[in-house]
């Protein structure tokens, strides 16, 4: 069959079991179609970043091993591609054609999304739930997402012990008291190969600079160009965008980085100004330069979190003033950005093909530091997301078996057997032996 050898090809089966009172991998169930007949794996699709593949190995192993079901992993390249397969879609990560849309295909071999990052994406969402098979949003991973500005742990404790400078507190960086640019390397410090000219970056976007311009009125921060675009301005050789409190010395400047096209510029521009903090705002010229930047120099940059890639260095967020609400809603973002939500998506079939499932996903809730030590063991150890995962799960049960649900609890049109007598039974009164058959 076509399916299966595109399965075998993009989507090896994961085959091992984990745990010792597991399932063994030959009595695992397929997922049956109750309108067809046709059986299949459950499929859970992994956008390519860390905390994705985490949480979906731990939930990948547990489904194979405790719920007896065979998994498919299929990875595709971020969070829009994932919602359009879990849709459905054949070719979610062709931009210019997804395989999919209101007259179908009917049904879905993708049945699964751990850590969604649901609101991000809210037209496309909207898009999906047109189709023939429109996802369905399950609740929350059970930490929060942030994108924000952080610096290391280590610039911290330099400024706190110097001087009693507290710099995860905006007011540390108020260039009227106080000199954070101390404990920072200055623009000059970065190798200009490592970076983008500002024309080459999101300081050139007219769109984002003109509402720059008028949620903080700083007019000596851009140029009007002849043909009246707004873009940033970048004063000397042309790569990095100064604030007004250090523009007339760049010296005084806290060094900042990104990568992309600038990712967070709105609000770190709208901030430095608003808050007076000293910064000069550079792009790495790739995502490399980018984190090279910010491991070796003593640098405010981006991230957001859950992520792995500056985890060692124990990374500080400035806390900024609480969140204003209308003031966003003006385009002011000048204020603490909200967490962001982060939950699970499944199919729109799949509480009919396994019920005790969908309870499960639903169940499952981890901390922030625990997705950070998960994603910490696979960096410094090297190996691969599963056996990492498996090791995990061997070692934390009194985390997952809270998840795991009733084994006695049955769903409509699905019986319960009692493994002694081998017989389908009508109550639950004698717990004993009793177990869910297809009862997935
Ligand atoms: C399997 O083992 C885990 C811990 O190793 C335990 O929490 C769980 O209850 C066991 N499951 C069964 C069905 O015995
Ligand atoms: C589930 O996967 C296992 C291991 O790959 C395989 O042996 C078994 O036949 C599969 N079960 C079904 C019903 O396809
Ligand atoms: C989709 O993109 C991801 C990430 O780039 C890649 O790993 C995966 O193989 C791609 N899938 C297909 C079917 O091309
Ligand atoms: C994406 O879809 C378009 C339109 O069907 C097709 O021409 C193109 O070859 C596809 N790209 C890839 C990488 O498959
Ligand atoms: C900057 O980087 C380039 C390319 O890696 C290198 O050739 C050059 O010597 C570097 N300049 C300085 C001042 O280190």
């Amino acid at each position: 069959m076509l399916r299966s050898v595109l399965f075998s090809l993009l989507a090896p089966a994961a085959v091992a079991q984990c745990l010792g009172n597991g399932t063994h991998p030959s009595l695992r169930k397929n997922l049956v179609n109750p309108e067809t007949g046709e059986s299949y794996p459950l499929g859970i699709t992994v956008p390519a970043w860390a905390a994705s593949y985490a949480t979906s190995y731990m939930a990948g192993i547990l489904i194979q091993d405790l719920l007896g079901i065979n998994v498919t992993y299929s990875i595709v390249t971020g969070q829009v591609e994932a919602f359009f397969s879990v849709a459905g879609c054949l070719t979610p990560n062709n931009s210019s054609d997804r395989g999919c849309g209101p007259e179908g295909p009917s049904v879905t071999y993708q049945h699964l999304q751990m850590e969604t990052w649901y609101g991000n994406y809210p037209a496309v969402w909207a898009q999906t739930q047109t189709f023939a098979t429109p996802p369905k949003l399950l609740g929350s991973m059970g930490y929060e997402g942030t994108e924000d500005m952080y610096f290391s742990s280590r610039e911290l404790s330099a400024a706190y012990e110097t001087e009693g400078l507290a710099l995860d507190y905006w007011t540390g960086f108020d260039a009227t008291w106080k000199q954070p640019g101390l404990y920072f390397d200055q623009p000059s410090a970065v190798n200009r190969s490592m970076l983008k000219p500002c024309a080459d970056t999101n300081l050139y976007n007219d769109l984002m600079m003109s509402a720059y311009l008028s949620a903080s009125g700083d007019t000596d921060g851009v140029v009007v160009q002849p043909d009246g675009k707004v873009v940033g301005k970048c004063p000397g050789d042309g790569y990095f965008w100064l604030s007004p409190s250090c523009r007339s010395d760049p010296t005084k400047c806290v060094l900042y980085i990104t990568g992309g096209g600038g990712y967070g510029l709105s609000g770190v521009l709208q901030r430095a100004t608003r808050w007076n903090i000293p910064l000069a705002f550079g792009v790495g010229a790739t995502w490399g330069d980018f984190v090279s930047v910010a491991n070796t120099k003593k640098s405010m940059f981006y991230w957001w979190t859950p992520d792995p890639t500056f985890l060692e260095m124990s990374p500080v967020m400035t806390k900024f003033p609480a969140h204003d609400k209308q003031a966003w809603e003006q385009g002011d973002i000048s204020t603490a950005a909200l967490g962001v939500f982060i939950g699970k998506i499944v199919s729109h079939d799949l509480s009919a093909l396994a019920p005790r499932l969908v309870g499960f996903l639903d169940n499952i809730q981890i901390d922030m530091d625990t997705i950070n030590a998960m994603m910490l063991d696979q960096k410094t150890s090297g190996e691969e997301w599963e056996p990492v995962m498996c090791r995990w799960l061997q070692n934390n049960p009194q985390i997952w078996s809270s998840w795991m649900p009733d084994d006695s609890t049955c769903f409509p049109k699905f019986g319960m057997f009692d493994e002694i007598t081998e017989q389908f039974v009508s109550n639950r009164d004698d717990k004993e032996g009793l177990r869910l058959d297809d009862c997935l």
